[in-house]
């Protein structure tokens, strides 16, 4: 919780719609000690904020911690990863050529497996979570592992820490795909190890303040069908929110047609989407990972469930698994936040994966094959997403994916202070950087439109530009 009630000043940017950024210039933002806000002042210094904002909000002067956006420097909702894997870290930049299901053979499972060892957990999920923090994260959706103590850890961490997180105990118990010291020995036991799980995260933050548990099919062949069924009805039951991946690569494709004919699942059909829809798993508060060769069927039955998906185009690019096509699945009203997928992904940055999301938009484009657009025609460009859309998903359409909109995303009067502070380089008239904040690798002349400036840090900005994060009011980030 935030010790003081804090009044913030300057610009402030965030997302008014999928592509549109409102620029908040002169505003002062007020956040009480629970950190929410309770007041949005356009026009207003910091004069104007002392003799008139504060004693309408009954604060006292001296009791009021007041930040400042410097010059360059503006306010942005913080980044929401709606998937990650916190367990993979230390592989993150390490996938040589492998493919999705060779490389959690090879790299992924062995590791996870490790964890289990809670030294070695601590040390690796007390450095993602600072990593994460650092690049922005103010909320991530975790997979961890199949061990309830390291995953137990990981939310104490998140708590303790203050990252709001959805911490996930991973479900997988299909002989054929896990390995013998890395799955659970009957769909029975993965369920009673998930519920130990919820349990605690319960017990921790009744409320869920900050952290939820999420419960977590690791993938349908990893998991046998009663198990994905059990999954489903304990998500009904709990109305718990679940995560899982979906149709990322064509092998796990064709083993998912193989291992779930519609003889086991009694679906309609035989594709990825039915087999989750049979076991009760696609729900309003299913995020889906990655969704790359969804058919049009599939996608309309995930827009019909209301189910969300995460996108994560730096994986997809580096694992070689294709590129999603993120403009159908909008234009179906599906809604898509953006997903580093550490470490299919291998970097912790969802600005990282905002650049990707617009670089393999364009990727797509080159590939062919347009949406029809509004169901006529054909307008190939129309794929593109743009800096905008980028932003809107690695906020607003994160908080909608992990179905916290009402609470983070954008700054507003109600919303939770889940915020960065950016800092671009700024440029004297000797072309020597003004003063001695590191500006990285954004340099701003001054003459750029803040659209402009905007771009230039989605394109070449990094952790050197998050100046400060703060979680539900309570600084948890200061770049030294
Ligand atoms: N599918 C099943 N497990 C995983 C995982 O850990 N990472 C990715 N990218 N895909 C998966
Ligand atoms: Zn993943």
């Amino acid at each position: 919780m935030a010790t003081k009630n804090k009044l913030f000043l300057g610009l402030f940017i965030h997302s008014k719609a999928l592509n549109e950024l409102e620029y908040l210039h002169d505003t002062a933002v007020g956040v009480d000690k629970e950190g929410k806000i309770t007041i949005v002042e356009r026009d207003c210094d910091e004069k104007k904020a002392r003799e008139t904002v504060l004693p309408r909000l009954g604060w006292k002067d001296a009791e009021v911690e007041v930040v400042k956006a410097k010059e360059g420097q503006f306010f942005f909702p913080g980044f929401i990863d709606t998937h990650i894997h916190a367990p993979q870290y230390p592989n993150a930049g390490i996938f040589g050529n492998s493919t999705l299901l060779d490389w959690l053979d090879t790299y992924t499972f062995p590791l996870e497996a490790s964890l289990s060892d809670l030294a070695k957990a601590r040390r690796v999920y007390t450095r993602v979570i600072h990593k994460t923090l650092s690049h922005g994260t103010t909320c991530a959706a975790y997979y961890a592992t199949i061990d309830v103590p390291a995953t137990n850890l990981l939310a104490d961490l998140c708590y303790a820490r203050g990252q709001r997180a959805l911490i996930g105990r991973v479900c997988m118990n299909e002989p054929y795909t896990s390995p013998t010291n890395y799955r659970d020995e009957s769909a029975e036991a993965s369920l009673a190890a998930t519920r130990a799980s919820i349990a605690h995260i319960r017990t921790l933050d009744p409320t869920h303040t900050l952290i939820q548990p999420i419960i977590t099919p690791r993938f349908a062949p990893s998991c046998t069908f009663p198990l994905l069924v059990q999954l489903g009805a304990l998500a009904a039951e709990t109305a718990l929110p679940i995560q899982t991946h979906i149709s990322e690569n064509r092998a796990e494709i064709a083993l998912v047609k193989t291992l779930f004919p519609r003889a086991v699942t009694g679906a309609a059909d035989d594709s990825y989407a039915g087999v989750y829809d049979a076991a009760g798993l696609l729900t309003g508060r299913t995020v889906l990972a990655h969704a790359v060769h969804l058919t049009a069927g599939e996608a309309a039955l995930v827009a019909r469930r209301g189910a969300k998906v995460s996108h994560c185009p730096g994986s997809n690019t580096a694992l070689g698994s294709g590129a999603a096509r993120v403009r159908r699945l909008l234009d179906r009203g599906i809604v898509c936040g953006l997903g580093t997928d550490v470490s299919g992904g291998f970097s912790p940055s969802v600005l990282e994966a905002a650049r990707a999301a617009v670089m393999v938009s364009r990727h797509v484009v080159f590939m062919g094959e347009a949406a029809p657009a509004g169901g006529v025609g054909e307008d190939r460009e129309r794929e593109k997403l743009s800096v905008e859309e980028a932003l809107f998903l690695a906020t607003r359409g994160g908080a909608e994916v992990v179905g916290l909109e009402e609470r983070v995303g954008r700054f507003a009067v109600g919303m939770e202070w889940d915020a960065q502070l950016v800092g671009l380089g700024v440029v004297g008239e000797d072309g020597d950087a003004v003063g001695d904040e590191d500006g990285g690798d954004v340099d701003v002349f001054g003459w750029e439109t803040w659209p402009d400036r905007v771009a230039k840090w989605v394109y070449n900005g990094d952790d050197r530009n998050t100046k400060m994060v703060w979680v539900k009011g309570r600084l948890v980030h200061a770049r030294k």
